[in-house]
């Protein structure tokens, strides 16, 4: 066998590492269609570190002969530092990152270069390539998630005592603050912060030496290369290494997850954006104009991510279908996943990060947000669990309360506490002159300070908690 420098490829197609037994190749069309180097060209610097504890391993195994090892390692560092400078670009024609790498290692180191690839399949060499990366970049994930509950905390803050409408069926229900709405915000991004990591946990697990599917018969020591290369350990089952794409689907989930919470917190905000309802005024420079209406401040950003979590949704019914009924061990279908999950990771990236800076801007409107407390009877509980405090069974203090409310819409006031003592006193004798001070708005959330309530004080505590969660 010679070398390519002696023998330059004339055929029209990219050097490929399975060139020995086809005699016929693919047309050029059809060559693209099966290639992932637009893809997996990510995969880049992963792919050259696994390639390192690879053939250091080799050498140390004595598979190959210290000295090219050695060399084989040196090369591969140059070339991740060409890489990262950019003096080296992945060539868009290659079929996938693997042939490049191996490709330009043999390129520069002749018959070294070509024995690189001992007990390794691309098989195993992708596994471990998207593990590495997802090891990579999921953290730097969950940095964003805390980067933007950390900004919420700090607005639940700020309006930890503005008392807005608490919504269910989208009709007033009870007064709450925008703290306690944002809080509950928060702890959900928090939710999805543990769910990266639980998958990142479970991928950590290296699958080189799995070969195609079945293991090498030379003297690999898994144990070595999991360990430089940051794994846990070494996989279990090699079939299972070169099959598994759980990884994927765990964090595709988390992925679709998380931006279906940030469509429903935007679902919010166009609403409290809203001249009907103008709970929030968002930063000029968080929102977007018409081309045609010269009035529009349009919560554009609110609405692009909400509509971005049905690429979320999307992919991960692409992974899951990707998989189902897929035969063991590698099929060739696995190169999908890839697009699939970078796709996710890159929307719920961006998405956290304009959701952040949106939030971060926008000013609630106190006044607003009180006046619509009043109204829509929200006080209404307040005034049965009023009755069920000096005694009467909770049914017919609910009862007592719906009353009032008949009474209120008959007479034309807008709340329990616009009737006089005697009219109230007239449903039931328990009310007393202290009514007017507990069924105001604010006194109805003060009084909602058990764990996990509006009060103020109680919404501080949980910010506190949060705020914990996030430096550990
Ligand atoms: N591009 C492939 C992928 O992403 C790499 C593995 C190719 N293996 C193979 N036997 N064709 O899955």
């Amino acid at each position: 066998m010679k070398d390519n420098r002696d023998t330059p490829d004339t055929s029209p197609l990219p050097r490929v590492l399975w060139g020995g037994r086809l005699e016929e190749k693919p047309e050029a069309e059809a060559f693209a269609f099966q290639a992932s180097i637009a893809v997996d060209c990510r995969l880049a610097l992963e792919d050259v570190a696994g390639s390192r504890a690879h053939v250091t391993m080799l050498g140390r195994q004595g598979i190959i002969p210290a000295e090219t090892a050695a060399a084989l390692d040196r090369e591969l560092a140059r070339i991740a530092g060409e890489l990262e400078a950019g003096s080296l670009a992945v060539d868009p024609a290659a079929e996938d990152i693997h042939s490049f790498i191996e490709g330009v290692l043999t390129d520069r180191l002749g018959d070294a270069g070509r024995m690189v690839h001992a007990g390794r399949s691309r098989n195993d060499q992708v596994a471990v390539d998207f593990r590495l990366y997802l090891k990579r970049v999921v953290p730097e994930l969950r940095g964003e998630l805390a980067g933007t509950i950390r900004v919420l905390l700090n607005r639940a803050e700020e309006y930890a005592d503005a008392v807005m409408p608490g919504y269910t069926h989208l009709q007033r229900a009870q007064p709450v603050t925008a703290g306690h709405h944002l809080v509950a915000w928060s702890t959900a991004l928090e939710r999805d912060r543990g769910r990266f990591a639980d998958a990142l946990t479970r991928l950590d697990e290296c699958p080189l030496g799995s070969g195609a599917l079945a293991g090498s018969g030379l003297p690999l020591d898994r144990e070595a290369v999991a360990k430089a290369l940051g794994f846990a350990r070494p996989t279990l089952n090699a079939m299972d290494s070169v099959a598994d794409r759980d990884f994927a689907l765990e964090l595709g989930a988390a992925c679709a997850v998380t931006m279906i919470h940030l469509s429903r917190f935007c679902e919010d905000l166009v609403v409290w954006a809203s001249e009907e309802f103008k709970f929030i005024n968002l930063a000029e420079s968080w929102s977007t104009g018409s081309s045609i209406m010269p009035q529009k401040k349009n919560p554009d950003f609110a609405e692009l991510i909400r509509g971005k979590a049905g690429r979320a949704a999307g992919n991960l019914v692409t992974l899951l279908t990707l998989l189902k009924g897929l035969p063991y061990a590698y099929d060739k279908d696995l190169q999908e996943d890839k697009e699939s999950l970078f796709d996710s990771l890159d929307t719920v990236k961006a998405c956290l990060r304009m959701f952040r800076g949106m939030m971060g801007s926008l000013v609630f409107n106190r006044e607003r947000m009180e006046v619509a407390c009043v109204g829509g009877f929200l006080e209404a509980t307040d005034a049965a669990e009023y009755l069920v405090r000096r005694g009467l069974p909770f049914r017919k203090a609910h009862e007592t309360a719906a009353l009032l409310v008949r009474d209120c819409i008959q007479g034309g006031q807008r709340s329990i506490i616009e009737r006089s003592l005697g009219e109230l006193k007239a449903r039931s004798e328990l009310f007393e002159a202290d009514v007017y001070e507990a069924l105001s708005p604010a006194a109805c959330v003060a009084v909602r300070k058990l764990p996990g309530g509006p009060a103020p004080e109680e919404v501080r505590r949980q910010i506190g908690v949060l705020r914990k969660k996030l430096e550990d």
